[in-house]
């Protein structure tokens, strides 16, 4: 199993503070917010991980994190040209997944709690693709989960106008090495970026899709705005 952070974007809705600095390294309490979504791979016993970011930015990670030999993992480099999408992550890291299946977690996700450990630890086992949704009060914010009669996950809509549920799906993915291959079979959305969400409809339209719910007990944070 390898990790990947994607540690991305221009941050903009921190402006002015992300202009000149990442807003994965900016402080969350007493710590690099990278820090905390790095956390979760290690505790769930990924050693293998590649941190991606802007051309940019990259050294910044680079000087903060080195090659990781000193905490025993092994971190690597890659650069996103542009903010293309999450999906592109995928892509990027090819060579660096090789065979193998992965765990993907967006850079300024923050989780805490038993049932993120738990819950990865059962994505991981399963060798399937694995999502984690949780309860919001602001579901048009995120990609959504829309539940049918029985309870069971039917569609996933990026950002909807109407949200079907109060269920966001969580910066963390675990995927099948056919991830990769997904992910470049996708097509830009109409905000120019090939959709994370559509890597995940294709695992629930092919019924290969498990949907691990969050609870409050647990803490998510995304940390797109102050
Ligand atoms: C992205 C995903 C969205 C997910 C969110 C979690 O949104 O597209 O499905 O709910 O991350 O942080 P974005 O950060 O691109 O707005």
């Amino acid at each position: 199993m390898k990790g990947i952070v994607l540690a991305g974007g221009k941050g903009s809705r921190l402006y002015p503070i992300t202009l000149g600095v990442s807003k994965q390294l900016l402080p969350v309490y007493d710590a690099p917010m990278i820090y905390y979504p790095l956390s979760v791979l290690l505790k769930a016993g990924i050693s293998e991980i590649l941190i991606i970011s802007s051309p940019d930015q990259l050294p910044g990670f680079q000087n903060l994190l080195g090659n990781g030999s000193e905490i025993g993992v092994s971190f690597s480099y890659a650069s996103q040209e542009a903010p293309r999408g999450i999906a592109e992550a995928l892509i990027i890291a090819e060579t660096f997944i090789e065979g193998d299946s992965c765990t993907l977690i967006l850079g300024d996700n923050l989780f805490y709690g038993d049932g993120v450990e738990m819950g990865l630890q059962k994505a991981i086992h399963s060798g399937g693709a694995s999502i984690f949704s949780y309860p919001v009060k602001d579901p048009e914010r995120y990609g959504v989960i829309d539940f049918d009669a029985a309870g069971d996950p039917q569609d996933i809509i990026e950002k909807p106008a109407n949200a079907p549920s109060n269920r966001a799906v969580t910066g963390l993915y675990v995927y099948p090495n056919s991830a990769v291959d997904v992910a470049k079979g996708l097509k830009p959305s109409a905000r120019g970026e090939i959709e994370i969400t559509d890597v995940n409809k294709h695992y629930l339209k092919t019924g290969n899709l498990q949907v691990i719910g969050l609870s409050k007990s647990d803490s998510w944070f995304d940390t797109g705005t102050i």
